[in-house]
């Protein structure tokens, strides 16, 4: 057996080659020495398949053995990685091990975003062959020591002469030879993401996924297979997290021997994808992490990986300006004035950023028109935009604006132009997703069309921040250009078209910062995050259902990517009132700011907006950068919720909480610290008491009983 070992701090990833040449998946777990294939075992399985290499010999089969890249036509008949036909359509390849190399550095992917490296990381590439198919398949890891990261990524490439065609290729495959698991994942919709669900593993495939072209709210593109009883602070667990913002899938299952297979990547539904002679396919990278002390580890490994070697930019490290963003305070009913009186109440409140929301551009309000023509409605703006900008920023606030580049509506100037640019059938009446077609960006014509009309809005005036948005999911992957004829290749090549586009983006404007947004979070993914180092996690901006959002999007993502901002009462979205406070409490545990008319507030209101900005910039540091503790649930059987942030050398922790029911005589609801210096003593700020930090830990802080519900606390905790 060629053993191929791939260690990080804390883990260890082993992958053996047969002696003929089978590429067998032997361990991935805590970091440890030798040889896994002393783990494998060989029995008659009944009619199962045998490879011809090994006739006569029922022992040895691919349906039992734990397989690194299932490939169809191996003799494993379960869920397989890897389907490929050649170009007459005959399924079944054979791929052997032919090569490996460990090198310095991470790769990276042609067109497709992936995880970076600042100096240490090491890319193992693993070269399999089929000869036959004249193919070969390149399964590459990057090796994120430090970091306890291993990523995942194929390659097929055609070093034949005829097409072959991909019919399924994911990116990451796994078995575990024994063990009982969950996976922990999460659903959603519209104003509604990332509940997180508890499915155990058994016989049955579990697969979650989008087929709408974009990740989508209904299943977030991260997901954990936990061993039975993980809990937050002990117990294994696996995550998987897909770089990708189009079709994707995430599985599980047991096999006939209770064997669980573990995969992610792309999405085979409607995939046909044609490798010419000479070319290759991409698959996206997938970041896998394994921790042994249960979820919050699992977690803090993501935060950080995501952090650090996912997003990019200056952005990246710094303090992400406090912003006024307009959307759910005017909607599509504003002028220039009203928003430079915005921007003028804003800046009195100590408020950075003024973001102009949908509205602005062609003949836009309501929402059945204009996209697809950026250019600004001098009318309704009452001048120019420069005009309109430069009294906003006389005012001190750095300038946002909003676009969803993707989009056209029929009504609208670009589209009467250049019908054959949206994804329409031809003699299928389109479905319509907000009274709106996808532009085909898979074509470069038409991603130069908006880049071009996109940054003739930007350059005309003093840009710093773009919010990036893209409200539908893909219905007809048909493509109207002339030499289109791949069709079970256009959801992937539409992505990597967005791609591009956001690389240009960030290229030419490296100094603003970009917030993504898809109706909230439905491309709330590691992909976008390459670009994004924010995103809008939903249009439910109501403090108490946010709480739920930002506590399933805390699994797999930290909070600088959480986009969360405090809205008026009663909430546009489900008609709650809560404080002021509250909404800021729950909002700080984001990218930070408003989304409310400000010139309509009480005074009380605005000083208290004062003291939150004071705050968030007082606490951003630990928010940002420090470690992210998920507390109390509703799920849990308590009244409250909590979470806490406490710096990397624990020295201080911010303790947050947030009653969600109230009962007469209420027992008093202890909110539990977590990853406090034990031993030590801490002083919290807000009291002046000196608390023990096993008793903050074991027992909890005892939050005030105050009649009502949807109150907040705060506690900062400094060790002494
Ligand atoms: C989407 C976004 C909102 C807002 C509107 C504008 O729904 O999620 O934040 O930008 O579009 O149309």
């Amino acid at each position: 057996m060629e053993l191929i070992t791939l260690n990080t701090k804390n883990t260890t990833y082993q992958i053996g080659a047969d002696t003929n040449g089978f590429l067998l998946h032997l361990y991935y777990g805590p970091r440890a020495q030798g040889d896994m294939s002393q783990l494998l075992t060989y029995y008659f399985r009944g009619n199962n398949g045998v490879p011809y290499d090994h006739k006569g010999d029922g022992t040895y089969s691919a349906d039992s053995l734990p397989q690194e890249f299932s490939c169809y036509g191996s003799g494993d008949y379960r869920n397989h990685a890897l389907r490929l036909a050649d170009s007459n359509g005959v399924c079944g390849a054979d791929f052997r091990y032919k090569s490996h190399t460990v090198k310095e550095g991470k790769y990276s992917i042609p067109g497709l975003p992936s995880s970076y490296s600042e100096g240490g990381a090491k890319t193992a590439e693993i070269v399999l062959e089929d000869s036959r198919l004249q193919c070969e398949l390149i399964l590459r890891y990057g090796i994120f020591y430090d970091e306890d990261i291993i990523t995942r990524s194929a390659e097929l490439r055609n070093t034949g002469s005829k097409s072959i065609y991909i019919n399924k290729m994911l990116s990451m495959s796994m078995d575990f030879l024994a063990g009982e698991f969950d996976l922990i994942h999460f659903w959603g919709r519209h104003f509604n993401e990332m509940n997180t669900e508890i499915t155990p593993v058994g016989h049955e495939l579990i697969s979650i996924g989008s087929r709408r072209g974009v990740t989508g709210h209904q299943h977030s593109s991260f997901a954990i297979l936990a061993e039975k009883g993980c809990t937050e602070d002990a117990g294994a667990c696996y995550g998987a997290s897909v770089v990708y913002s189009g079709n994707f899938v995430i599985e599980a299952e047991q096999d006939q021997y209770c064997q669980t297979r573990f995969q992610a990547g792309l999405a085979d539904e409607m995939l046909s994808y044609k490798v010419a002679a000479g070319r290759s396919f991409f698959a996206p990278e997938v970041i896998l992490a394994y921790s042994g002390e249960g979820l919050t580890h699992l977690s803090h490994l993501y935060h950080r990986f995501i952090r650090e070697n996912i997003c990019r930019g200056k952005y990246k490290k710094i303090r992400r300006p406090i912003l006024v963003n307009n959307w759910e305070a005017t909607y599509f009913d504003f002028t220039g004035e009203k928003l430079v009186e915005i921007a003028k109440e804003a800046a009195g409140l100590g408020i950075e950023m003024f973001v102009l929301d949908d509205g602005w551009f062609g003949n836009r309000g309501p929402d059945d028109r204009g996209l697809g023509d950026w250019t600004v409605n001098e009318e309704k703006m009452g001048g120019t935009l420069d005009s309109v900008v430069k009294r906003i920023k006389a005012e001190g606030l750095g300038f946002g604006i909003w676009f969803e580049p993707e989009m056209v509506n029929e009504n609208s100037l670009l589209y009467k132009e250049h019908p054959d640019w949206a994804f329409v059938i031809p003699g299928k009446p389109p479905v319509l997703g907000r009274t709106q077609l996808v532009l085909d960006f898979s074509r470069k014509e038409v991603r130069d069309a908006v880049f071009e009309q996109m940054t003739a809005v930007i350059d005309s005036t003093d840009v710093d921040y773009l919010k990036i948005d893209m409200n539908r999911s893909i219905c007809e992957a048909y493509s109207c250009g002339a030499d289109y004829q791949n069709f079970g290749a256009l959801c992937y090549d539409y992505m990597l078209g967005v791609y591009e586009f956001f690389e240009r983006l960030t290229e030419r404007y490296p100094d603003i910062l970009i917030e993504g947004c898809s109706s909230g979070g439905a491309r709330f993914d590691a992909g976008l995050m390459c670009f994004t180092p924010q995103i809008w996690t939903s249009d439910n901006s109501d403090a108490i259902e946010r709480l739920n959002i930002q506590y399933g999007a805390s699994f797999g993502f930290p909070v600088s990517v959480v986009g969360s901002h405090v809205s008026a009462v009663p909430n546009h979205q489900n008609g709650r009132i809560t404080e002021m406070k509250t909404r800021a409490v729950v909002a700080m545990a984001g990218n930070f700011g408003y989304e409310l008319d400000v010139t309509k507030l009480c005074a009380e209101d605005k000083n208290q907006i004062r003291g939150q900005i004071e705050d968030f910039k007082k606490n951003w540091d630990i928010i940002h950068n420090g470690k992210y503790y998920r507390g109390a649930e509703p799920h849990m059987g308590c009244d409250f919720v909590s979470w806490s942030f406490v710096s990397q050398d624990a020295s201080e922790s911010l303790l947050c909480a947030v009653t969600v029911n109230c009962r007469a005589n209420s027992p008093v609801m202890y909110a539990k610290c977590r990853g406090l210096d034990k031993s030590a003593v801490y002083r919290c700020e807000e009291d002046g008491k000196e608390y023990s930090a096993a008793a903050l830990m074991t027992v909890g802080y005892p939050l005030p009983v105050i009649p009502g519900e949807y109150h907040a606390f705060t506690y900062h905790f400094r060790k002494i």
